[in-house]
């Protein structure tokens, strides 16, 4: 699968290379259900750069999911700072949070969140259309972010006549719409067979390597992890490992190793 290059998900220079993309001083989380109150994140101190790749991982409640909501500005940290950029996303209210959420960050879940009765080429350009691009681009973009996930030939299939693997492969499509630099992903293969995940990770290590979109990618899986070039681990709201991975997978090294399971017309 070749990348048109520059195309979509080329990135924005930040306004000064030394400044780090993501930077977390001191942040915690409390969530505050009245009686009870969970600190989910106590103290997490973090550097990501632009152009890295990383996996989180960690036991079940340990604050991943916490750390990406704060990551991708849909939740704010109870203490501390987070700095996105260099721009303090505390200071930023609902409007200018919901325009960098747009601009800068995709979003890829475990279960997809695809609308059902919708194509895959709609569901794609559906952030674009949130961003107020105008109808011809739209479609050009959703077009290009289909060809980059391999599924060109798919755009007017449902959700329902897709593959597990091609509807997360619509999903990425979706994230790349406005060209974010960050693509946040949470258990991104949680659902898919590990033929089908490595050929999303292969997707993600293109995505990194060629146009430098920086991956923040949650699992459970340490198989998966070794796909990312360094793994932080989470423990009971706070980071107990950082580190380097050192043979790092490659996914289109790993592919042709594995047996094709699916989806061959
Ligand atoms: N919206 C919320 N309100 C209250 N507590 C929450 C909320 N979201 C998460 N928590 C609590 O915060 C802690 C961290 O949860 P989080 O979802 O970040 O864990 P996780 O590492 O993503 O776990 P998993 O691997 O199961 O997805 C848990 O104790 C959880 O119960
Ligand atoms: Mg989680």
């Amino acid at each position: 699968m070749a990348l048109p290059s520059p195309a979509i998900g080329m990135t924005q220079t930040p306004a000064d290379a030394h400044t780090p993309l993501i930077a977390f001083t001191g942040v915690h989380k409390i969530y505050d259900l009245g009686e009870v109150k969970v600190h989910a994140l106590r103290g997490i101190d973090i550097t990501i750069r632009q152009g890295e790749f990383v996996a989180i991982m960690g036991a079940s409640g340990g604050g991943k999911s916490t750390f990406m909501n704060l990551l991708g500005c849909l939740d704010r940290p109870s203490r501390g700072t987070y700095l996105l950029e260099g721009v303090d996303v505390a200071g930023l209210n609902k409007a200018e949070l919901a325009r960098i959420r747009n601009r800068k960050l995709g979003f890829v879940f475990q279960g997809f969140n695809l609308l059902s009765r919708t194509t895959a080429l709609e569901n794609v350009e559906l952030p674009a259309l949130y961003a107020h691009v105008r109808p011809a681009e739209r479609l050009e973009r959703a077009r290009a972010a289909l060809r980059i996930v391999g599924l060109a030939d798919r755009e007017h299939h449902y959700p329902s006549q897709l593959s597990g693997g091609q509807q997360q492969r619509v999903a990425i499509a979706r994230a790349l719409m406005n060209q974010p630099a960050i693509l946040l992903a949470d258990e991104p293969t949680g659902n898919l067979d590990s033929r089908t995940s490595v050929e999303i990770l292969d997707i993600f290590q293109r995505l990194n390597d060629e146009q430098g979109i920086t991956l923040i990618l949650v699992t459970h899986e340490p198989d998966i992890a070794r796909f990312a070039k360094r793994i932080i681990t989470f423990q009971d709201g706070r980071i107990r490992r950082d580190e380097l991975v050192p043979e790092r997978h490659i996914a289109a090294e790993v592919l042709p190793t594995l047996a094709q399971v699916e989806d061959e017309d």
